[in-house]
């Protein structure tokens, strides 16, 4: 088979990657430690069985590649599959890489480095996602339940980013093994503005009539709230160093990528709020 084989198929930018390649007619195998039974598109794919990595590489030209989840350490796994896919002959890898660096975690920049030398190969560095603002991410759950944002990024702002957009470049940079839209191997993606927590909490109010406060607290508290909703330790205390790099403005950034890569422009936070308008009440969906 010709085709894409999407990791984290079942994700946020994975799902919808699968929607936007199937409309357009393109085979997808859609992995997942669980696939869904009766889907034909679904394989069973695990970062830590690698004879489910050769299964699912098998036969596509072009991998969609959503690193292991909460690790500070991805490498050991995402090394051998790389170069599984290189003996495969896979033709492109698009890697769903980070605009923001986690303090601690220089496996993170060792896979993107190893994406990028490919010819073919691309890393796409998004900002911050704006579905992080919904459950099941801690902070959409923390809001969804106690009405607050817990941060120590003062008034750093960010390019967030919907995670739809990111599926859009995805699928403009996946969809013909041959076409390249842009030049370049590396892609910082955002949204259209900056924004701080505080702009943020008063568009999800203003959207929802939900009040959003934001409080202010120290990195300490922000990991240990991680690590209650069940981050390993050492991924969270990471996460929350991130907070320091936001404050300190590193992540104040936009560019026009979304926009140069599909032709659309990238959704802003107002709509990402409006279409998901009723997400931020207690009686709204605690997972998605
Ligand atoms: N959130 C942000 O602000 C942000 C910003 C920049 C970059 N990123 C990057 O985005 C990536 C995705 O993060 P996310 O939280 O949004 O997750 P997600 O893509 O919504 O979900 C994780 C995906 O990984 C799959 N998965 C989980 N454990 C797996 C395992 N052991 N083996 C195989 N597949 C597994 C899950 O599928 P099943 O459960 O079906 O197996 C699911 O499809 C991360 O690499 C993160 O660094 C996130």
């Amino acid at each position: 088979m010709t085709g894409v084989l999407i990791t984290g198929g079942t994700g946020k930018t994975g799902s919808a990657l699968a929607e936007l390649l199937r409309s357009g007619g393109v085979p997808v195998r859609v992995a997942g430690r669980h696939p869904a039974a009766g889907d034909p598109d679904a394989v069973r794919f695990h970062w830590d069985d690698p004879a489910t990595h050769s299964a699912a590489l098998r036969g596509v030209d072009r991998v969609y590649l959503v690193p292991p989840p909460l690790t500070v350490d991805p490498m050991p796994l995402v090394g051998p599959f790389l170069a599984e896919a290189e003996r495969l002959g896979v033709r492109r890898v698009v890697l769903l890489g980070s605009a923001i660096e986690l303090p601690g975690a220089p496996g993170a920049l060792e896979m993107a480095a190893r994406v990028r030398a490919r010819p073919g190969w691309v890393v796409l560095r998004p900002s911050a996602f704006m579905q992080n603002f919904l459950s099941p991410h801690p902070m959409g759950e923390r809001i969804r339940q106690h009405g607050e944002i817990r941060t120590a990024a003062g008034s750093g702002r960010v390019g967030w980013i919907d995670a739809r957009d990111i599926a859009a470049v995805a699928s403009a940079l996946l969809s013909d093994p041959d076409g390249h839209p842009g030049d370049g191997s590396d892609h910082l993606l955002t949204g259209p503005k900056a924004l701080g927590y505080a702009d943020a909490a008063a568009i999800i109010t203003a959207r929802t009539g939900r009040p959003v406060r934001v409080l202010r607290s120290g990195t300490g508290e922000v990991a240990e709230q991680y690590r209650a909703a069940g981050l390993p330790a050492g991924f969270a205390a990471s996460l929350a160093a991130v907070d320091a790099g936001l404050a300190a403005g590193r992540d104040d950034a936009v560019s026009t990528a979304v926009l140069d890569l599909t032709g659309h422009p990238p959704r802003t936070f107002a709509e990402f709020v409006q279409d998901h308008v009723t997400e931020w009440t207690t009686d709204g969906p605690a997972t998605r």
